[in-house]
């Protein structure tokens, strides 16, 4: 049974050997698909056992979402609606929402995070990350871990998100909990550990124990760097090895270098700058130095409430200063190599059946057009998603 998406006006393969330029750009053509899986690109009017119209539009590869907290519960507008009056953003808010998720049923938790990710999905996002991070002790930890794997392979684990109220003043007491009891409990459904280093959250030496803990357990890295002010994070995610350092909106000289030489991938989380009034990452200077950079909504209800990916790439565009062809690869093969998966983010022979057919005949319209609904259709793993 082959699905053919017949017709397109401009198919974006993210591959420069598949078409033109980097982001390998074909014209007229057809996309077929075999199971879950791209299987040749044609000119227009290839065989095939059922039919996508995609006429009078461009095609991208589905949007990658390398960072999510998609498991909570509770509501924090009073507190966006506060940091609009001037009230700072501080990562002391999180205890907020660990208090309404610890206690909300693991049902409600499940049924919640099943309608964001279809939200998500509408939108074009065709493969999430999620961590926990609401939950803060041993049972609610692996709760949120196992809730999250029913939604995805790239669930990350962050108990080391804050220090929860009843360790107060003795983050290291908490941080043992994280690297021992909780860690062997939320290791089995996950496939990350990630750390929040930032001053207010753990130290560079907790980060270290944490990202050192988890590696030992099995577990890829990745952390939260940079975000309120500059540190030593990003450098302890390249030193470490990390996949990726989030956030990166205050980055020294010597974290671009030090980005630029490895392998770690620098991701952007644009609406979190938005939402909370910090600098937009100077993201020129990253993708200059040579980094590999990737785009997320990083979507929670504190910093960032918001799974649209289209809107991110628009910020990126407008205030990072990025092109609408380096933002477009940010959230696609960008976010696929935050998670090391390389069958993501790209459309050609051998990659992962996941498209979206804009009503738009460029994908820069995604950045021009910021809050339209493009997206006509979703092919989620060879699947046409129902509307
Ligand atoms: O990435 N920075 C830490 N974690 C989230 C914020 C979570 C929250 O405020 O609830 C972030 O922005």
């Amino acid at each position: 049974m082959a699905l053919v998406v017949d017709d397109i006006d401009l198919l974006v393969t993210n591959d420069p050997m598949l078409g033109d330029g980097p982001l390998g750009i074909r014209r007229d053509v057809a996309l077929v698909i075999e199971g879950s899986v791209v299987t040749s690109i044609q000119p227009a009017g290839a065989a095939g056992d059922d039919r996508v119209s995609a006429e009078d539009c461009c095609v991208v590869p589905g949007f990658v979402d390398s960072h999510t907290h998609l498991v909570f519960a509770g509501d924090r507008s009073d507190e966006f609606a506060a940091r609009m009056a001037g009230t700072p953003y501080s990562a002391g808010g999180i205890r907020s929402t660990v208090e309404a998720t610890r206690a909300a049923s693991t049902e409600d938790l499940g049924a919640d995070v099943a309608m964001r990710r279809y939200a998500a999905l509408l939108s074009g996002t065709t493969h999430v990350e999620i961590k926990s991070g609401y939950g803060l002790d041993v049972e609610n930890e692996r709760r949120l871990v196992e809730v999250a794997s029913g939604i995805t392979d790239d669930v990350t684990f962050l108990g080391a998100h804050t220090v929860p109220a009843e360790f107060a003043g003795k983050p290291d007491a908490y941080v043992d909990l994280v690297c021992g009891a909780m860690l062997a409990a939320c290791a089995p459904h996950s496939r990350w550990i990630d750390v929040f280093c930032e001053e207010g959250a753990f130290d560079v030496d907790q980060s270290r124990a944490v990202l050192r803990a988890g590696r030992t357990a099995g577990l890829g890295l990745r952390v939260h760097a940079n975000q309120l002010g500059f540190g030593a994070g990003v450098r302890l995610a390249v030193e470490e090895g990390a996949a990726s350092a989030d956030h990166c909106t205050y980055l020294s000289d010597e974290d671009v270098d030090a980005l630029a030489s490895s392998s770690t991938v620098a991701t952007f989380l644009p609406a979190s700058d938005f939402s909370t009034r910090q600098p937009y990452p100077d993201a020129r200077r990253v993708i200059d130095a040579g980094a590999t950079v990737a785009i997320a909504t990083n979507c929670n209800p504190g910093s960032s409430y918001t799974s649209a990916m289209a809107f991110c790439i628009a910020l990126a565009v407008r205030d990072m200063h990025m092109t609408p062809d380096e933002a477009l690869w940010a959230a696609t093969r960008g976010g696929a190599a935050a998670l090391r998966r390389p069958e993501l983010g790209w459309l050609g022979p051998g990659s992962r059946a996941d498209a979206v057919i804009l009503d738009a005949p460029t994908h820069v319209h995604l950045a021009s057009r910021p809050g339209m609904a493009l997206v006509r259709d979703v092919i989620s793993g060879g699947v046409r998603v129902p509307r």
